[in-house]
């Protein structure tokens, strides 16, 4: 009898160290998803349009809101912030279709190269992208030859949209400021 209540306390003790242990492991669970329902079939886009970043003139479409004491001394102008209502369209030429508009900032976020730190909402107001939205929020290296930045979410017709964004400066005028910058958007969405 002593024998096996020795046995039984032993066997609550093993039992109750285990649960103790197994439950203390860190939760890490996921789960193998057939097609989301009511969201059809994955699929892969490529967008194409112009970012018209106009900052000069009595219509600017992107205007400075803030920057550091030191940021007109800056090479860099670090810690400058512009916040954008740009318009997005089908061509280059500014009158050409507009296809939506990007609103957001960038921020001049180095000190050593002109590079900013981009976070926008591209809201589109053509067909059947009409009132869908992607954000980007990513490192615009501005002289490099093409700047790649992360698509981190969109919505409506762009929900869980997840992508890059590849652009280059289509033409831009040093003397005024203003550029038309080519965006090639690629996003995995439903
Ligand atoms: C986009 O949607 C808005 C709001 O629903 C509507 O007023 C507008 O006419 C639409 N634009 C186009 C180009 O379809
Ligand atoms: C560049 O901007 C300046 C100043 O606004 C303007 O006078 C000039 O015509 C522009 N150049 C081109 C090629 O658009």
């Amino acid at each position: 009898m002593a024998r096996f209540l020795f046995n039984l306390h032993l066997f609550i003790i093993i039992f109750i160290f285990i649960i103790v242990v197994v439950s203390a492991k860190p939760h890490r669970s996921s789960q193998v998803l057939g097609p989301a329902v009511g969201f059809g079939k994955e699929k892969i886009s490529h967008l194409r349009f112009y970012f018209h970043d106009i900052v000069s003139g009595p219509k600017p479409t992107a205007v400075r809101v803030a920057a550091a004491a030191s940021t007109n001394k800056s090479p860099t102008f670090f810690g400058a912030v512009v916040m954008t209502d740009d318009p997005l369209t089908e061509r280059p030429d500014p009158n050409s279709k507009l296809f939506g508009r990007a609103q957001g900032f960038y921020a001049s976020a180095s000190q050593e190269e002109l590079s900013f730190l981009m976070a926008m909402n591209f809201a589109f107001v053509d067909g059947k992208y009409n009132g869908s939205t992607l954000s980007i929020l990513g490192r615009n290296m501005v002289f490099s030859k093409v700047r790649e930045m992360p698509v981190v979410g969109g919505s409506g017709l762009f929900r869980f949209a997840r992508g890059y964004a590849q652009t280059h400066i289509h033409t831009a005028n040093f003397t005024s400021g203003d550029a038309v910058v080519e965006y090639n958007v690629h996003i995995i969405h439903y």
